[in-house]
């Protein structure tokens, strides 16, 4: 099948390269020069595990191409994909649909044969109808149908999660746009892989329900950790007791310096965005986003105590600053709340992070960039694990206590513990819903 993908991001790029590994024929479209003239050079805008290889295995087949012309990419496809951003409008929460709604635009301008116009966007509750009226609009000629079909990769692991998917998830109005849907994703179909086919509105739905209740989970472990550091418990048995539970689970459940990256802080927002609209309130969503920001602040906090109450004069090393590990995406990442407020209170931050630095130099200005962690620690008065990059997983905690000035550690991604701490020679430690410890 030949299939046009737009928008050549995490999330489109991923999706692009995997359904040319299936054996589709696929023409990615960008707007920005820059990228696709990397692309077409072979080299991948942003970091992914296994997509360099994955790309450059499908373009010698001659099955991945790339433009920044969507007329030709569109040229006999029979579907078309919407994989562009759609970030938080400014002002109040709601997705902006700007990206979404222009593509649709540019598609109706240059199409005329029947094609299956595919959401993978993650747009709110009724975007789908609103694309297929803009098109109609444009092009009153035009035979098509619309399509939702929300991505649920995560990045980092998003290869293996698009070709081995938990499920799959299809909205669609009518026959005719469910076989071709089927046709794309026939390669999973006969893995076995489930295929939820439903339709629009569902399907936008179960993308905003989903992953509300996985940042739900996050902040639920969150606030159970701050209260385990009131009670002595600690939160990691906590989370294993708790986990061991089949209704639970144990995904999701890693207390943490608040959820961050590119879906979850923008997705609660817009859901508790169209609860309002439809005047049925998302009180759980709001309650989220709420207590995750004060999750954040109280990152802050603890950096401030290990700090004897001001960072004034402190040179501090943080370890990681993307949002988690095996991506060098920062949107919302911790790390942009946590830094800037070391930088404001008078601390030397050194940041340290495998792929982070590129995107982070743009994002944390007065931060001094350092390749080795080690280095990084060389005369520090605190250590903050911001990340848990394998990088970091397996440090020599004695050599970096040696070259510290005053060796203090903030684990906030649980990596460590107090006995790895004080073997090593720290004379502080904190974690997140364990206790710590501080000699004078
Ligand atoms: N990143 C993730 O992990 C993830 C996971 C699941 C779902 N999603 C959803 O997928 C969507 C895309 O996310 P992303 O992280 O890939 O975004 P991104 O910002 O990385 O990529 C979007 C790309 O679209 C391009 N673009 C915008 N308008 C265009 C147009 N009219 N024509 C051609 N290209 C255009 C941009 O230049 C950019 O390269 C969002 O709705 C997001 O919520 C993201």
């Amino acid at each position: 099948m030949k299939i046009a993908m737009i928008g050549t991001g995490y999330v489109g790029l991923v999706s692009g390269v995997c359904f040319s590994d299936f054996g589709h024929e696929v023409v990615c479209v960008d707007k920005d020069p820059k990228k696709i003239e990397m692309l077409e050079r072979g080299e991948v805008p942003i970091y992914e595990p296994g997509l360099d290889s994955l790309l450059a295995k499908n373009v010698e087949a001659g099955r991945l191409s790339f433009t920044l012309d969507l007329k030709e990419a569109i040229d006999g496809a029979e579907a078309v994909f919407i994989a562009v951003g759609t970030p938080t409008r400014r002002g109040d929460g709601h997705a902006d649909l700007t990206y979404v709604m222009a593509a649709a635009e540019e598609i109706a301008r240059a199409a005329s044969d029947y094609v299956v116009v595919v959401t993978k966007s993650t747009v709110p509750v009724g975007t789908n109808r609103q694309v297929k009226q803009t098109i109609a609009k444009a092009n009153p000629e035009l035979d098509f149908d619309v399509a939702s079909n929300p991505e649920f990769l995560r990045e980092g692991a998003a290869i293996d999660d698009f070709m081995k998917p938990d499920r799959v998830v299809v909205g669609v109005q009518n026959d005719r746009a469910a076989e071709v849907m089927a046709g794309i994703y026939r390669p999973l179909y006969l893995r076995e892989f489930p295929i939820v086919t439903t339709d629009l509105e569902s399907a936008e739905m179960i993308k905003y329900a989903a992953n509300a209740f996985l940042a739900t989970k996050i902040t639920f472990i969150n606030e159970i950790a701050a209260l385990c550091e009131k009670v002595g418990a600690d939160v990691k048995q906590v989370s294993k007791g708790m986990g061991m539970d089949g209704r639970i689970g144990n995904k999701f459940l890693h207390a943490g310096p608040g959820y961050g990256g590119s879906c979850f802080p923008k997705d609660t927002k817009a859901l508790a965005r169209i609860g309002q609209e439809h005047a049925s309130p998302m009180q759980i969503t709001e309650a989220v986003i709420k207590v995750n920001e004060e999750v954040k602040r109280r990152m802050i906090d603890k950096l401030l105590d290990l700090c004897g109450g001001s960072f004034n004069g402190k040179t501090v090393a943080v370890l990681g600053v993307t949002f988690k590990p095996n991506t060098d995406d920062m949107r919302d990442a911790p790390a942009l709340t946590i830094v800037p407020a070391l930088v404001g209170g008078g601390a030397k931050v050194r940041a340290c992070d495998p792929q982070g630095q590129h995107e982070g130099e743009a994002l944390l200005p007065g931060v001094n960039w350092i390749e080795d962690p080690y280095k990084a620690a060389q005369n520090a008065d605190l250590l903050v694990i911001l990340t848990e990059w394998n990088e970091f997983r397996a440090l020599d905690l004695k050599k970096i206590a040696n070259k510290m000035t005053d060796p203090k550690m903030a684990d906030l991604r649980n990596v460590y513990n107090v006995k790895d701490a004080k073997r090593a020679g720290f004379t502080g430690y904190e974690s997140i819903g364990r206790e710590g410890y501080a000699q004078d």
